[in-house]
């Protein structure tokens, strides 16, 4: 295919194959080595640019996506002669040693100073959490950070009008045509999936393709790519219900009105699933139709009671998230299907709704246990009590004895226990059981005491 987009401010174009990794293309193509490959799979931040202002990592970002899109890397950044202030603040606290980390830490940094100008050190923590390095041990970075910060260095905003904006088809080449596609409309993505069922790989945030397809060693044949579908962005409230387009990533229901709103515990979710720079890319229909036992927000959803949209071109069907994720990676979606939309009913007055999670990184790393807890008090009684864990078995479950148990009953100090007793029961991972399902018990108990006096 034919790209065209800005690189650094340039407009680029060059000749590429469809599936071919952004990092590819800036190091190979372009020769802008500045951006580094380390793990290749989206957990080490060292190949961090900013794409449309955000942050991403360029291993997990298919050439298919960037028609029209605006690339900065640290080359368009400052250079040994003219060092932007945050690489000369770098280097003065001593926050460079191999440098290996350096560029993706950079980048990273600014779109945190874009976003915030005066973060404090939680903040420059957790927005550098998916840039690892080797090196320094991080306080040098942070304090480079914040001197940054103090000194109002300038930052890199998003070009106007680039951020899911409707979708730019490159021009691809005639032996292409067809296999790849770059719908402009949900029904036009639909048409195209009725007339090539299965067999092609349907991107959105691209977080699970990109790493299988480096492991497989080998580019797709057919892929289309519904990321910037504005359909799939809609974030609304309609008829007691939340409804939220599939293609909606973790970082924009972190900073949707209506989902800080009515489901603070699903923007706490999102915010703790990966992280920022895999944030701007994955999205909630990816972690549903992904069907991973270690996703983050399916145990949630479960909780919350939401539903799942699933349109083809001759119609739609709404199924609950529990039966959806049917199997081991395997969901209820055919292949002329899309999840379009997840639906959750609003929660009424008094009912708490929580997310917790046991992991061992904070920014990027795979639940051992995941808790979605909803329940209400009716005079003094629990009511419609949801609990749902994820991580342990190949399917997340519903704690149907727990829920069972406390319907109905005060939230005392015994019923809190016999309850935490009951999930460390219902509970059977196969990896580090004790531990898991000590957690799962202490999360339990942690979300019932909310309900105490
Ligand atoms: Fe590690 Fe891309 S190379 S995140
Ligand atoms: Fe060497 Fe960070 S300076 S990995």
């Amino acid at each position: 295919m034919r790209l065209r987009c800005t690189v650094n401010g340039r407009t680029t174009e060059c000749s590429t194959h469809p599936m071919r990794r952004l990092l590819d293309i800036l190091r190979e193509d372009l020769g802008l080595t500045g951006t580094k490959e380390g793990c290749g799979e989206g957990e080490c931040g060292a190949c961090t640019v900013l794409l449309d202002g955000a942050p991403v990592t360029s291993c997990m970002v298919p050439a298919i996506q960037l028609e029209g899109r605006d690339i900065r890397t640290i080359e368009g950044i400052g250079s040994p002669k003219a060092p932007h202030p945050l690489q000369r603040l770098f280097v003065e606290e001593g926050a460079v040693q191999c440098g290996f980390c350096t560029p993706g830490m950079i980048l990273a940094a600014l779109a945190l100073l874009q976003d915030n100008p005066t973060p404090d050190r939680a903040a420059i923590r957790f927005a550098l959490s998916g840039n690892l390095c080797r090196c320094t041990g991080y306080e040098a970075i942070f304090r480079a950070v914040e001197r940054a910060a103090a000194e109002d260095v300038p930052t890199f905003p998003p070009r106007e009008g680039m951020q899911n904006d409707t979708p730019q088809s490159p021009r691809f080449d005639p032996g292409e045509e067809g296999r790849f596609t770059v719908p402009r409309t949900l029904d036009e993505a639909l048409e195209h999936l009725a007339e090539h069922p299965g067999a092609r790989a349907v991107l959105a945030g691209g977080t699970d393709v990109m790493p299988d397809m480096r492991k497989r060693g080998t580019l797709p044949e057919s892929a289309v790519d519904i990321s910037r579908l504005p359909e799939l962005h809609r974030i609304r409230v309609q008829r007691d219900r939340l409804h939220i387009g599939a293609g909606a990533t973790n970082a924009e229901l972190q900073r949707n009105p209506n989902v800080q709103a009515h489901f603070p515990c699903l923007v706490e979710a999102a915010r703790r699933s990966g992280a920022p720079t895999i944030q701007h890319r994955a999205t909630i229909g990816g972690n549903l139709m992904t069907a991973s036992p270690a996703a983050d927000l399916p145990p949630l959803l479960m909780a919350l009671d939401a539903s799942v949209t699933l349109a083809c071109s001759g119609g739609t069907r709404t199924i609950p998230v529990a039966e959806h994720i049917t199997g081991y990676r395997e969901t209820a979606c055919h292949g002329q299907e899309l999840l379009t939309e997840i639906s959750i009913p609003l929660p009424g007055r008094g009912r708490v709704q929580r997310f917790s999670k046991r992991a061992t990184r904070q920014g990027l790393s795979l639940a051992r246990v995941a808790l979605g807890c909803s329940a209400g008090l009716f005079e003094g009684r629990l009511g419609d009590v949801r609990i749902a864990c994820g991580s342990m078995t190949p399917v997340p479950m519903m704690l149907e004895e727990v829920m069972a148990f406390l319907e109905g009953k005060h939230p005392d100090s015994e019923t809190i226990r016999r309850a935490g007793e009951l999930a460390a029961a219902a509970v059977e991972p196969r990896k580090t059981p004790h531990f898991r399902k000590h957690a799962t018990r202490g999360l339990v108990e942690q979300f019932l005491r909310e309900f105490q006096p």
